[in-house]
């Protein structure tokens, strides 16, 4: 594969940017779609649920490739010059997204399974309910349902929370440090020299 699409040691490649900032969009206009949408059963709420569950589940795929990528792809160390503490709250922030980024879409799905909802995804077909959590019967549903809910919404928060932690980190290595962290999660930008 060529070096375009690989990670290298100095910057992200194509693969894991795209999925990068395709993951970003889904999920800010997720959260936004979720907030926004009002608690009133009218045909506007279950039509701004249906596609939040739809582009949830999208993040779900999108996040276990990005994943799989990372795993095949070591990606770009943090920069040299950073303190100790620095490096490891990066690493461990970023962790604690990836976490998040599966853990949410996940525990949405488990939600909907154990209560027998079926998501359409975008109208083109029925996704599936999670395995063993579609039959489930009416009290061992509802009991699940509320432990996923409950489960989806506290960790829901903590991406909002995080997200804006981790692009104003973005922004203190761009503007402060002037290093090259957010230049190499950006497409066909040229590094500082020497950053
Ligand atoms: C990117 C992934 C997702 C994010 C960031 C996300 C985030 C959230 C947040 C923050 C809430 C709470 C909103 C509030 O407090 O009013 C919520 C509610 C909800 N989400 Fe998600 N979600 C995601 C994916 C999914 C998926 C995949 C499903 C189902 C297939 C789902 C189904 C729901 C439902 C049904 C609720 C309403 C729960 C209730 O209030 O009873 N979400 N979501
Ligand atoms: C929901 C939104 C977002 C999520 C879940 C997210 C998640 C992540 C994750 C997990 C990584 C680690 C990549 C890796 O090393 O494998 C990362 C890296 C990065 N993100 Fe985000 N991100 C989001 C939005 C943004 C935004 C809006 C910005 C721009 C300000 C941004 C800037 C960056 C940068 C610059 C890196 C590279 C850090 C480095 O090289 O060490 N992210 N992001």
């Amino acid at each position: 594969m060529n070096t375009f699409a690989r990670d290298l040691p100095t910057r992200y490649g194509v693969v894991a940017m795209t999925l990068h900032w395709l993951i970003a969009a889904a999920i800010i206009t997720n959260i936004i779609v979720v907030l926004a949408a009002p608690e009133d059963h009218s045909p506007e709420q279950t039509a701004m649920m249906s596609f939040h569950m739809a582009l949830g589940l999208t993040v779900l795929v999108l996040s276990i490739l990005r994943l799989v990528w990372r795993w095949l792809n070591p990606v770009p160390p943090p920069p040299q010059d950073l303190a100790p503490w620095m490096r490891i709250a990066g690493t461990a922030m970023h962790h604690l997204l990836y976490f998040l980024m599966v853990a949410i879409p996940l525990a949405g799905w488990l939600m909907v399974s154990a209560s027998h909802f079926t998501p359409s995804w975008f109208g083109l077909f029925a996704w599936p309910a999670f395995p063993g959590f579609g039959g489930l019967d009416n009290a061992a549903g509802h009991q699940w349902h509320e432990t996923f809910e409950s489960i989806h919404i506290t960790l829901g928060w903590a991406m909002i929370v995080l997200v804006p932690a981790h692009i104003a980190a973005a922004l203190y290595h761009h503007f402060l440090r002037q290093n090259n962290v957010l230049l190499r999660m950006l497409p066909g930008i040229r590094l500082r020299r020497g950053a």
